[in-house]
């Protein structure tokens, strides 16, 4: 990537993270949840997304399928084109760090490097990667998008887990076991999580 930087100045702005965060009345902060297709990202971000505004947190989930609609739409499913899904993704992640959101992403994001570079993209403590842990076999059986089944006929190319490689996190910050777990307790494990790091309080 040609680096277009080398003439521009960073303007810092008045209204910092810190007095965004003051005024939102919670710490920001990016959960990155990762894992194989139907292994449950999105209804995980979803929900913890809906019990965090209820609390009266500021949030957003970024969601492959959707941002590939838009920001990531001329990007495909090579390995490639999946480092710069997630370098954009993680540079947009960062912004809404700075912005005071809890930002929440749900990509396969299925290269360690990656996900590593998006972690350090940030202050430490403020990427939380948390592991969708969930058997090919179960992902396969949901097959929700009917993906797995053109993957494993030849229709779709570099599919993860059947033709593209899924590397598992080594030390992600919490791992769920959405293939064994209810979508209840997933969301409490990652409420609990946010809870013991002071970044929201449920007030009980
Ligand atoms: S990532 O690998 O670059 O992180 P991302 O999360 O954005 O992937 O997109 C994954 C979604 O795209 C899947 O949930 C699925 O619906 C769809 N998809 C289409 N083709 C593929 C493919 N070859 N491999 C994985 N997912 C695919």
């Amino acid at each position: 990537m040609k680096k277009q930087s080398a003439h521009t100045v960073w303007h810092h702005s008045t209204v910092t993270r810190g007095r965004r965060e003051e005024q939102n009345g919670h710490k920001s902060v990016i959960l990155w949840f990762t894992g194989l297709s139907g292994a449950g990202k999105s209804t995980l971000a979803h929900a913890v997304e809906e019990r965090l505004h209820q609390l009266g947190c500021r949030t957003f989930v970024l969601d492959g399928d959707n941002v590939r609609h838009g920001l990531c739409g001329d990007l495909g499913f090579t390995d490639q084109d999946r480092r710069e899904n997630i370098r954009r993704i993680a540079e947009l992640a960062k912004l809404m760090l700075e912005a005071g959101t809890i930002a929440l992403t749900a990509f396969i994001s299925p290269f360690r490097a990656e996900r590593n570079l998006a972690r350090k993209l940030v202050p430490h403590g403020d990427f939380i990667e948390i592991y969708c842990s969930c058997d090919l076999s179960i992902c396969e059986e949901r097959d929700v998008k009917g993906l797995y089944k053109k993957a494993r006929q030849g229709e779709l190319k570099h599919f993860t887990g059947i033709s593209s490689p899924y590397e598992e996190p080594e030390k992600p910050e919490l791992k769920v076991d959405t293939g064994k777990h209810c979508l209840e307790a997933c969301v409490e494990q990652i409420l609990l999580l946010l809870e013991g790091r002071g970044i929201v309080s449920r007030g009980i």
